[in-house]
């Protein structure tokens, strides 16, 4: 039993609910929280010990820095020195929202940052966090409050699973509408580069910023953000991406005890267990069914399970840049 589980309305958060969380976070606590994309662990980022309690409740790489979260624009010049005017404007336009950018560090933690002298910066697009951090009056450090490793939450249940009683407040706020990721961008004198793909496509990275857009880890050689490096928001059971529809046709014939992972128009054709995802019309539905669908896989009898390769357009990139890290090694 965790008694630290507060459920309040997303669009209408409870006054109470909200000042226990400001002031467990003001005290140097812990709290997870719904954002627009996954729920997240977080604490003040300018306090070191805080931070570090999040590193020891993830079991989280003490390499693999973690955004901070904002909740207007002077915290933004708080945070970091380095943001030009253009920048500014262009943030302007997205923020709040699901994209995270990569800038020279100036207020926040050695803890949070792992002394890296950048810091990942993002402004929520969620009632909760805005107002935790409004009312703590902190920038709070937030990854995503799996165990590290595990498929993000995007649910509080599933951040229980997780963490059990090690947050000192999960707050309930219904499930998270994206269902994947922010996206982290760097920019750079002559193009952006997408740490990670995420629910701001690539596509409206490129028109807002006016740039060209790179995508990391698709060069060998070229930079990813610490995170990526890790298998990641996995299942604990084997996932095989299959190349193609035929491929997943061809294993229901011949039987075995797996999932397909799969969208609702191949479900329509097969005849073995599927857990559906959505359209594949909808990525976006996609998107929000794919971690829950991993933790599924987990909790069933299966011994594996078998994924439908999605478009890789618009949020679809994301989507299958998760499912590839999931189904590594
Ligand atoms: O949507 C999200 O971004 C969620 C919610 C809670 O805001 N947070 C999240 O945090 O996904 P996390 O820690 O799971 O992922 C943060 C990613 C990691 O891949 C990390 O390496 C990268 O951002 N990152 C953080 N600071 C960085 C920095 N200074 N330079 C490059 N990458 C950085
Ligand atoms: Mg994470």
């Amino acid at each position: 039993m965790v008694n630290n589980l507060r459920k309040t309305d997303p669009i209408n958060p409870s006054e109470k609910v909200l000042d226990e969380a400001s002031g467990i976070i003001r005290k140097g606590g812990i709290v997870a929280f719904p954002t627009e994309t996954v729920y997240g662990l977080g604490a003040d980022a300018t306090n070191d010990s805080a931070c570090l309690r999040i590193f020891e409740a993830k079991g989280r790489q003490s390499d693999n820095p973690l955004i901070v979260h904002i909740s207007d624009f002077d915290q933004l010049s708080e945070i970091s020195g380095g943001v030009s005017h253009a920048v500014l404007q262009r943030l302007e336009q997205v923020w709040p929202g699901p994209l995270t950018i990569v800038l020279p560090n100036r207020k926040a933690g050695k803890v949070a940052t792992v002394g890296l002298g950048t810091v990942a910066v993002r402004m929520p697009a969620h009632k909760i966090p805005l107002e935790i951090i409004r009312r703590s009056g902190k920038p709070i450090a937030a990854p995503s409050a799996n165990k590290s490793g595990r498929p993000s939450p995007v649910t509080a249940r599933e951040v229980v699973e997780d963490l059990g009683d090690k947050a000192d407040l999960v707050i309930d706020g219904g499930k998270s509408f994206f269902g994947v990721e922010s996206t982290v961008i760097q920019i750079r004198p002559d193009d952006i580069l997408i740490l990670r793909p995420g629910a701001f496509n690539a596509e409206d990275v490129k028109k807002l910023f006016q740039m060209k857009v790179r995508i990391s880890g698709m060069q060998s050689d070229s930079p990813i953000s610490p995170g990526m490096k890790y298998r990641h928001y996995a299942p604990s059971k084997k996932l095989i991406l299959a190349p193609d529809e035929n491929y997943i046709l061809e294993k229901c014939e011949s039987g075995g005890n797996f999932a397909v992972l799969g969208s609702k128009e191949l479900a329509a054709k097969l005849n073995c267990e599927t857990i559906v995802l959505g359209s594949r019309y909808d990525l976006y539905e996609v998107a929000r069914n794919l971690f829950p669908s991993f933790r599924m896989l987990d909790r069933g009898k299966f011994d594996y399970g078998i994924i439908e390769p999605f478009e890789e357009r618009g949020i679809g990139l994301a989507i299958m840049n998760r499912i590839r890290k999931a189904s590594e090694g």
